[in-house]
């Protein structure tokens, strides 16, 4: 790991630089009206289907960006691994993994029919796990979103961080396939919590965030969750490991075994558009953004530029 590393850092000035970036995103810019914009959320078809941002945060601080980085959108189904980290610090992860699985999926984000054939979510990246590990975070009322809005404000040290209310009422409202979902999981007595847990899953999901802020959670996961400024607080090698195997084998849904093949770092997408990608081997987090998918619900150039990154810089598990 440490000569990867040196190698990353010495090829950095000459490789990486806001100049590079911002040729990786004129480069794939052309797969633009191939994506789709997420519409099932009303409130998410607003986006820009035209933003496309990229950043690199490596160790001491070296940060790279190009693109519409200071553009916000919601974080979506990253805060599945912010949910996850709570809930394994509650709980442990053996009590977790007796409500979800470790498997990797064919299956879409959204799918529930497994939930009659499987005694539990196959894993806590994809919806009906993450209702679960939501759920499990311990505390009252929102007390478990405002937990998980509070580690994203730790994680970025920005506590300006806040939700885009308008996507959580919009999700809220037409959520009928999670909240199906949530009451099936109660029915099997995986979840002992009301609605208002339903609740905090929507609230995670609407956190606005930019692609700088996110970078630093991707760097956060790369270096056993030690904050880019070197605060220790919450160092935990144990939970860093399993989110990085959480994140290579369902982090990106039925995309993940292609995806882990071709760009091989640990990823989370959301709908909203963002990709992080956390590489253990170098330190370094990225965070992409377009909010045009592909048909997994990942962002299709999002993929794209982490392809040419992980190919071209060397960082990559593989
Ligand atoms: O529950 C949902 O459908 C959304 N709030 C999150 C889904 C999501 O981000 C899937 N990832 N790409």
């Amino acid at each position: 790991a440490l000569s990867s590393f040196t190698i990353i850092a010495q090829n950095t000035p000459t490789k990486l630089s806001n100049t590079y970036l911002e040729k990786v995103i004129k480069d794939n810019s052309s797969y633009l009206n191939q994506g789709k914009v997420a519409d099932y959320i009303p409130e998410l078809a607003k986006a820009n289907s035209q933003a496309i941002s990229v950043c690199v945060l490596g160790p001491k601080g070296v940060i790279y960006k190009a693109g519409d980085y200071k553009e916000k959108f919601t974080v979506q189904s990253i805060s599945k691994l912010i949910a996850l980290m709570i809930a394994v610090e509650d709980w442990g992860e053996e009590k977790v993994f007796e409500r979800v699985g470790y498997y990797g999926t064919s299956l879409a984000f959204n799918e529930f029919a497994h939930l009659e054939t499987m005694p539990t979510p196959l894993n806590p990246m994809m919806n009906a796990g993450a209702l679960v590990t939501t759920a499990m975070i311990k505390g009252e009322g929102d007390e478990g979103y405002q937990r998980i809005l509070e580690r994203i404000r730790y994680i970025t040290n920005n506590n300006t961080i806040k939700i885009n209310q308008a996507v959580y009422l919009s999700e809220k409202e037409t959520g009928h396939r999670n909240r199906g979902m949530f009451h099936l999981l109660k029915n099997k007595e995986l979840i002992d919590k009301d609605e208002e847990a339903l609740n905090n899953y929507f609230k995670q999901c609407s956190i606005e965030i930019d692609t700088e802020d996110l970078a630093k959670i991707a760097y956060f996961f790369a270096n056993e969750c030690t904050r880019f400024d070197g605060d220790n607080k919450y160092k935990n090698s144990s939970i860093s490991e399993l989110l990085l195997s959480q994140m290579l084998t369902a982090g990106m849904y039925d995309y993940s075994g292609a995806y882990s093949r071709k760009i091989g770092i640990p990823s989370k997408s959301g709908v909203g558009g963002g990709i992080i990608a956390a590489d253990p081997k170098t330190g370094y987090g990225i965070a992409v953004f377009s909010p045009a998918l592909d048909s997994h619900g990942n962002s299709l150039i999002g993929s794209k530029i982490l392809e040419d990154l992980s190919n071209k810089l060397g960082i990559s598990l593989f």
